[in-house]
């Protein structure tokens, strides 16, 4: 049922199908890390595409997606696995008087009673998944030492259950926004994979994918504006999804060019910091003035 691409050029190709356009690298490491079994780190600023890489790539694989989205103070009872004490406790209170601990305790602790969570989903999947462990760089480094575990055995010990074993191999995708370093041994253990803002054809590209009916100039100006605009020194620079929201936003206000006016009117869709607002309105603004017609 499963697709199993033999070369690059699957990818690439099926890729683009399910509506990712990817780089050359992009194709190169999800092709490898679909044959050789091996976890991809994808890092690179937000917005430039590491999520829905993963969602385009179960899509195409034609696999469930398996997400586990991380946060600060993330723990094993969230990504992995915890015992539902609820029904626990309601099977004691069920059970008739006078029945021994042994027996209780065989009982509460069986598959029946324990909630799965992401990491365990994906582990014991009779179907091969795609695991998206999204901004692990949000966890702590005690998270990640449990993660590499994992990615180095693919299973789960359990103590009052055992051993659950994959059953079947996921492809595993980690993302990272960069804003900590992640350990030496994590990076060791997966293929690596940087995303960062694309060139002005391939973004032209993705913008014209998501809005198809956008004019050819406009979007022609929109890139290389976005591409002026990143090169400032912002607080946060305007990524590919802030591109295409402008050009949707563009295509609904029925602009057929980028004209000075324009841009400052819908300048707050694609920069969202006041300092940043500013920088670019004199920056940009003033070059736009002199460059129109
Ligand atoms: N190569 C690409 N092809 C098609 N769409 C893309 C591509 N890269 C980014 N996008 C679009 O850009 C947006 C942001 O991507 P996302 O994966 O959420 O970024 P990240 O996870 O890196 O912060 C999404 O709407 C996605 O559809
Ligand atoms: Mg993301």
């Amino acid at each position: 049922m499963s697709v199993d691409p033999v070369a690059v050029e699957d990818v690439s190709a099926g890729l683009r199908r399910v509506g990712y356009l990817p780089g050359e690298s992009t194709s190169l490491v999800a092709f490898l890390a679909a044959r050789l079994g091996k976890p991809v780190l994808v890092e690179g600023p937000a917005g430039v595409g590491k999520t829905e890489l993963a969602k385009a790539l179960a899509s195409y694989l034609d696999r469930r997606l398996v997400r586990l989205q991380c946060y600060e103070g993330l723990d094993e009872a969230k990504a992995l696995y915890e015992w539902n004490y609820r029904k626990q406790l309601l099977r004691i209170q069920a059970e008739a008087q006078g029945t021994g601990w042994d027996a209780v305790q065989d009982d509460i602790f069986g598959e029946e009673f324990l909630l799965e969570r992401p990491l365990m989903t994906a582990i014991a999947s009779p179907e091969p998944v795609v695991l998206l462990i999204d901004e692990i760089d949000k966890t702590d480094q005690e998270f990640e030492a449990m993660l590499l575990e994992l990615l180095s055995d693919f299973q789960i010990s359990i103590p009052e259950l055992g051993r659950i074993e994959a059953r079947t191999h996921p492809v595993v995708l980690l993302t990272s926004n960069n804003t900590r370093e992640l350990t030496e041994a994590l990076k060791r253990r997966c293929l690596y994979l940087w995303l960062d803002y694309p060139s002005t054809e391939h973004e032209l590209e993705i913008v014209r994918l998501h809005a198809p009916e956008l004019p050819e100039k406009v979007g022609e100006r929109l890139v290389e504006i976005i591409a002026m605009v990143r090169e400032l020194d912002l607080k946060k620079p305007p990524s590919i999804a802030e591109s295409i929201d402008w050009a949707r936003a563009l295509l609904l206000l029925g602009a057929d060019d980028i004209t000075p006016e324009t841009f400052r009117s819908t300048l707050s869709i694609i920069v969202k910091h006041r300092t940043d607002l500013d920088t670019v309105a004199e920056r940009v603004g003033v070059r736009l003035g002199v460059a129109a017609p």
